[in-house]
């Protein structure tokens, strides 16, 4: 089949296989939704295929949320995402406020608050404004307040969020979930206590309401490509913008107005990144990680503690191998995406150039299905996943129901901790281990003043290598007795062949 014959007939498919849902769905062309969410299945269904699984979810967004008793939100965290966020919410529906704010620093707070008064025509009363490490209790105990809203660094996110649910408020909480194996336990106390208390969280790992994904998703389920058997996630872009000291910040000042660069408040990039991708191989194969070897390295970046390139194995449940790259540096080929492969075929994300984004090939390479955002999105006034997100999260309130995607977010954050880990030890690492690991980045004491910066260098694993008229028996012996598990600590001895 020619490229020219597949796009057409891929153009087809979509359109028809769209219509049906949007059927189902009772989508009105151009209004809001009725429900928060689809159950759906496709049985019945006279496809060649066989779905995954009897029954997936598939968001139900519209272009405006469902009408319904007015909603007020707070933020916490003001920086670019949160204000970012606290807009999106705003412009999902009608009927929506933001109440209070709550920021360590108060040119945060400001910039926040004006922006959403002049973009928004939000007003925040004076006594509505909290600044501090415990501004967040503050704003979550707020009578009167449904949702929270999280953007603050990563760290922060697992504490914040339990603390907004046992509150009895709603979350919208930014990516990742955590950081580390303790904040995953606390996340995942939170998502419980949520299930069991009928509250929502939705998490900001956006490609879940991007139509786009859906689309993919929904086909990638209803057996397209066969069963999952591997996948290579990538986000190698070039380098993060970072925050040059200035003379009146002490060091916790720099190190939280620099967040992206510092290990402790986010995670390093494989995590704060990568776990969009990750998420989304967690997300479309329903499967568990299990073990995780990794490298990395920190060649050009010059501030902060974090490495700028990763490479790891990531392998799920059923021997299921995923390639996770994440690098931050400048004049390298970039690619932000994802490629799963199946037994019946593969379906490309982005990042492949002109070979195009959102397709499924079978195993000769024939297009059988691409996403056609045209047919798909024309549909719609609103398409921003940003919006799309509240929009999810504002249906499921105002119609009583549940929504509660975190726990995938939470399973691909701590896997993103897993590649990190290996990166940064040279070890391997279990599920099982990582998650019952005692490894927190809090700090013993939060604050704002002068700390032993001495602490924060990036890791180095492994040894140097060797001299080789130095090895021999005794190099043997010792690069075998490092490891701590199999296959663990041997390159040191190996040598190369002689000519
Ligand atoms: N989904 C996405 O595409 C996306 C994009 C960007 C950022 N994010 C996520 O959003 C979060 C915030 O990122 P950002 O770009 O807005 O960073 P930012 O530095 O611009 O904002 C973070 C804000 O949190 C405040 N803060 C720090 N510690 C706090 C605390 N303990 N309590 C209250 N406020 C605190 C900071 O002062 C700052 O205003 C991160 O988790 C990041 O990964 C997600």
């Amino acid at each position: 089949m020619n490229s020219k014959s597949s796009k057409k007939e891929s153009s087809t498919v979509s359109r028809r296989t769209f219509l049906t849902s949007a059927a189902v769905a009772g989508v009105g062309a151009t209004g809001a939704m009725g429900v928060g969410g689809l159950l759906t299945s496709c049985s019945g269904s006279s496809s060649k295929y066989t779905p995954l699984r009897p029954d997936y979810y598939i968001p139900e967004v519209g272009s405006k949320a469902i009408d319904g008793r007015p909603l007020k939100a707070v933020l916490i965290g003001c920086g670019d995402r949160g204000t970012g966020a606290a807009g999106n919410f705003l412009s999902a529906g009608d009927n929506l406020s933001i109440v209070a704010l709550a920021d360590v620093f108060e040119d945060r707070i400001t910039r926040c608050r004006t922006r959403l008064q002049e973009r928004n025509n939000n007003e925040i009363a004076d006594n509505m404004i909290f600044q501090g490490f415990d501004a967040y209790k503050k704003a979550c105990e707020l009578p009167g307040v449904d949702i929270v809203l999280i953007a603050t660094p990563t760290i922060f996110h697992p504490e914040q969020v339990k603390y907004a649910i046992e509150q009895g408020k709603h979350v919208f909480c930014e990516k990742p979930a955590c950081i580390d194996p303790v904040g995953y336990r606390t996340f995942m106390q939170a998502v419980r206590q949520a299930q069991a208390s009928n509250l929502c969280i939705v998490t900001g790992t956006q490609r879940h309401h991007n139509r786009a994904w859906i689309e993919s998703y929904r086909k990638i389920q209803e057996g397209y490509i066969g069963q999952i058997t591997s996948a290579v996630v990538y986000w190698n872009q070039g380098p993060m913008g970072f925050q040059i000291r200035r003379p009146e910040w002490t060091d916790m000042e720099y190190m939280f107005r620099d967040f992206f660069s510092w290990n402790w408040l986010c995670g390093d990039h494989i995590i704060d990144q990568g776990v969009h991708n990750v998420d989304v191989f967690t997300w479309f194969s329903h499967l568990k990680p299990v073990r995780v070897i990794g490298m990395g390295s920190r060649l050009r970046r010059q501030t902060g503690d974090i490495y700028d390139n990763f490479s790891a194995d990531i392998e799920y449940e059923g021997r299921v191998h995923v390639h996770a790259m994440a690098r931050q540096i400048g004049g390298c080929h970039n690619r932000e995406g994802e490629f799963i492969q199946g037994t019946l075929g593969s379906w490309t994300g982005t990042g492949f150039g002109d070979e195009g984004a959102f397709i499924i090939r079978d195993l000769a390479g024939n297009v059988v299905w691409q996403y056609d955002k045209e047919a798909v999105e024309g549909q719609f006034t609103q398409n921003d996943p940003y919006v799309l997100e509240h929009m999810d999260l504002i249906n499921h309130i105002r119609s009583g129901k549940v929504i509660n995607h975190a726990e995938t977010t939470a399973i691909s954050s701590l896997a993103c901790v897993m590649a990190r880990e290996a990166a940064y030890t040279g070890r391997s690492y279990t599920w099982d281990e990582m998650t019952n690991s005692d490894l927190s980045l809090m700090p013993a004491e939060l604050h704002l003043g002068n700390t032993d910066m001495s602490k924060y260098v990036p890791p180095l694993p492994g040894n140097p290598p060797r001299d080789r008229t130095q090895q021999g028996q005794q190099g043997q012996r010792q690069g075998q007795g490092q490891g701590q598990g199999q296959g663990q600590g041997q390159g040191q001895a190996r040598r190369e062949p002689q000519s």
